[in-house]
């Protein structure tokens, strides 16, 4: 775990501490429709709060584009997050300025407010050293317990951590520690399971990861684009004819590391991409010209379970199917109940991360299974890619 400062390491009693919380969670009509992510902040605001610290949380929720949007105001997220807790939050329409000063002067010890969307202001997304020491005046301390956010260098998570006495959050440091234990110093065989619809936003992922895992899994409508670059005719299939030379070169370079790049060998076809659709299976050299690829097949799913069986770590990110639309689901399903299973009894360490990664586990009913699963999309991609996400280095200074 890389070396900073946690809540064990500051004292926060009677003292105003800056809370960086990712509150960037999903909404419709005005009310947050999955407080996974409000939750997982609990551990560090009941401490603050048993710590008899006054508590002033900053986040972002959307794109606002630094501007107002009444859309995106964390008013309603601030309800949501009271009722996480059990306890008022108090919430100040707006995050610098005269209204937020008083608000937060007048807290008292084991009270929360939480600020106005920070994105509201172009400055925060610019890493503006101004805005952040406005946010700053706000605290004596900052806590960066949103590693979802870290791979930003915005004001709120890279020019504040210079401006204060800083520490990781409770949920910073499960993120960190967890990842770090399954990642850089893996027990082997280390699998990676890799899917989602294109290799063009995980190239980056995809080259790391043939450098350092045993076997790559693949799935996903970005296994279609490996099978073209082999030659192999994928019908209808979402397929990105354009990455073949970038498949090949993945392919190669994990030929190179010794990694072994599975890809499906059968497959579930269908016309249309819709509920109870007719399906069949094929071998993947008989892939109809007129259907797509929607599913590994049986015979796949021997062969990557019988991987995953081997292995004694195993990371995920991104669906191997269409699994939001039945009988799609069924290769996802398979695969994270096995790997859900072998985790529960002792035998692997499994870490998956990204918003469909656990849209899919939740699908299932697998997530408590896993041995850790990031809310976090980006920063977990960042993260496995090796690069240094900016809100986590400016702790470590
Ligand atoms: C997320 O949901 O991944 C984080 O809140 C980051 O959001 P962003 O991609 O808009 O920066």
């Amino acid at each position: 775990m890389p070396n900073f400062k946690t809540l064990n390491d500051i004292d926060v009693t009677e003292r105003r501490v800056l809370v960086r919380a990712d509150l960037n969670v999903p909404m419709s009509d005005g009310q947050v429709t999955d407080n996974s992510r409000l939750s997982s902040l609990v551990p560090t605001l009941k401490e603050l709060v048993d710590r008899r610290a006054k508590i002033c949380v900053l986040s972002h929720l959307g794109r606002p584009g630094g501007k107002v949007v009444r859309d995106l105001s964390l008013k309603p997220v601030s309800l949501a997050l009271s009722e996480c807790l059990g306890q008022p939050v108090s919430f100040a329409s707006d995050c610098i300025g005269s209204e937020a000063k008083s608000i937060v002067s007048e807290l008292d010890e084991g009270e929360i407010v939480v600020l106005e969307n920070l994105r509201f202001y172009p400055e925060e997304e610019d890493n503006d050293i101004n805005f952040a020491r406005s946010l700053a005046k706000h605290g004596d301390l900052y806590v960066n317990d949103a590693f979802s956010v870290s791979h930003r260098a915005h004001a709120s998570t890279a020019a504040i951590a210079n401006l204060l006495p800083s520490a990781a959050g409770r949920l910073m440091e499960l993120e960190l520690d967890s990842l770090t234990n399954a990642f850089m110093d893996p027990k082997r065989p280390l699998i990676a399971i890799i899917g989602g619809s294109k290799i063009s936003t995980k190239i980056d992922l995809l080259v790391s990861l043939s450098q350092k895992v045993d076997s790559l899994i693949i799935g996903g409508g970005m296994a279609n684009t490996f099978l073209n670059a082999t030659g192999v005719s994928v019908g209808k299939s979402l397929c990105e004819s354009d990455m073949a030379a970038t498949a090949r070169k993945i392919m190669e370079a994990a030929r190179d590391n010794e990694c072994n790049i599975v890809l499906p060998i059968d497959a579930v076809v269908s016309k249309k991409l819709e509920t109870g659709s007719l399906a069949q299976t094929v071998d993947i050299n008989e892939i109809p010209q007129d259907k797509m690829v929607l599913d590994v097949g049986p015979k796949s799913l021997m062969v990557m379970s019988k991987i995953i069986r081997g292995g004694k770590t195993v990371i995920w990110n991104g669906p191997i199917g269409a699994f939001e639309i039945k009988p799609f689901d069924h290769g996802t399903g398979v695969l994270s109940k096995l790997t859900g299973d072998l985790s529960i009894k002792g035998n692997i360490c499994s870490i998956a991360g990204g918003g469909d990664t656990v849209a899919a586990l939740n699908q299932s009913g697998v997530t408590d299974l896993f041995s850790y699963v990031s809310f976090a999309g980006g920063a977990f991609l960042e993260w496995l890619e090796g690069k240094t996400l900016p809100g986590v280095e400016v702790l470590t200074r």
